[in-house]
């Protein structure tokens, strides 16, 4: 295989997130242009290497692409490994490596969140060449320090809670925030410390509704004229509707303080990534091109200690990287009155 040229494929799966399209670009150019590879695009995630739908990847279409949010490629939840009730759960991998043979494919590219990582280790172990990208506004793919998609999201979600601050001063209101992250609450908490949240309530720490109102009746009485919470959306299991809806009318009931809330939702994950997204997915693209170049396959690229390194796809596989209780973001709110629910200061 050594001087065949190499024919690679490239998709994205789950949920999108600003970046993709910069990642895409990355691994594109760099195996065309350094290593003289060409590069198939597959289509709406693992549904195109089922469909066998697929793009060829030039230059020309990889050019223009760095500042577009979503993804050229598409995507799908499909995972090829979920039990379907009446369906053999053998057939839709072997139909993957079929397909993956008859596309003449050398190497594919799975650019995705967690559960994409645990799909392409799985592909990995049955014999295909996988590298493995992690992308997610969430930040919660384990392997890595950060995941692109992340600094847009905490950036759009900072922003609203500026914008809030404004209309919550003028009206001395409590304004309730809602922003994404159903296990990891990394977007709240971030977000929550560049905004400068007064309560931040994140997954990972469990909260009171007491504490909550304590705090807020506390700043009240301190003569502190409006609050802004931020709510993780995975933080109440059993709100029916939203955590941050769930949130403000306890706010309201338990304090009588006047009380509204915003749900930020999909806007977190739409637009142009941040100049420090393009950077990352450009240089994870990049690296994702070497490490098949390298054959280093059943690898996911990842970011440790500011170095682009690889991880084995089998250690990040069905894991999730969430909040320490010791993360220094949280110690230092702490320190500076921000109440996390669990206790009042
Ligand atoms: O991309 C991650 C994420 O944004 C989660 O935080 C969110 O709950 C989920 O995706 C929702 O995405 P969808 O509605 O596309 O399944």
């Amino acid at each position: 295989m050594a001087n065949a040229k190499m024919r690679i494929g490239i998709l994205s799966a789950g949920g999108d997130c600003p970046g993709i399209n910069a990642a895409i670009r990355g691994v594109g150019k760099t195996a065309i242009v350094e290593y003289e590879m060409d590069v198939l695009g597959i289509v709406n995630g693992f549904s195109g290497l089922l469909e066998k739908d697929t793009i060829e990847l030039n230059e020309q279409i990889l050019s223009g692409i760095l500042t577009l949010g979503g993804t050229i490629l598409g995507t799908s939840r499909l995972k090829p490994y979920k039990v379907v009730e009446g369906e053999d759960p053998a057939a839709k991998p072997e139909l993957i490596k079929k397909n993956y043979r008859e596309m003449g494919l050398d190497a594919l590219v799975c650019i995705g969140g967690n559960g994409t990582q645990k799909t392409a280790n799985l592909l990995s172990k049955e014999g295909l060449n996988v590298i493995g990208v992690p992308k997610t506004i969430d930040n919660d793919v384990w392997g890595t320090d950060v995941t692109f998609g992340f600094d847009t999201a905490v950036y759009i979600a900072t922003d609203a809670i500026d914008r809030l601050h404004t209309t919550a001063n003028s009206h001395k209101r409590v304004m309730v925030i809602e922003v994404m992250g159903h296990q990891a609450g990394w977007i709240g908490l971030y977000s929550g410390i560049a905004g400068g949240g007064d309560v931040i309530l994140i997954p990972e720490i469990p909260y009171s509704l007491d504490t909550v109102a304590e705090c807020l009746m506390e700043r009240s009485r301190k003569k502190k004229p409006y609050s802004i919470v931020v709510v993780a959306e995975g933080i109440e299991k059993m709100a029916k509707k939203s955590a941050g809806a769930f949130i403000a009318k306890q706010i309201r009931k338990i304090t009588g303080l006047e009380t509204r809330e915003t749900i930020l939702g999909y806007i977190q994950r739409g637009g142009s990534p941040t100049p420090a997204d393009r950077i990352l997915a450009t240089r994870f693209g990049a690296s994702a091109a070497r490490l098949i170049h390298e054959q280093n396959f059943g690898t996911m690229v990842a970011l440790k200690g500011g170095v682009i390194t690889s991880v084995p796809l089998d250690e990040v596989g069905g894991k999730i990287r969430l909040i320490q209780p010791d993360n220094p973001l949280v110690e230092k709110g702490r320190h500076m009155g921000v109440c996390f629910g669990d206790c009042c200061l």
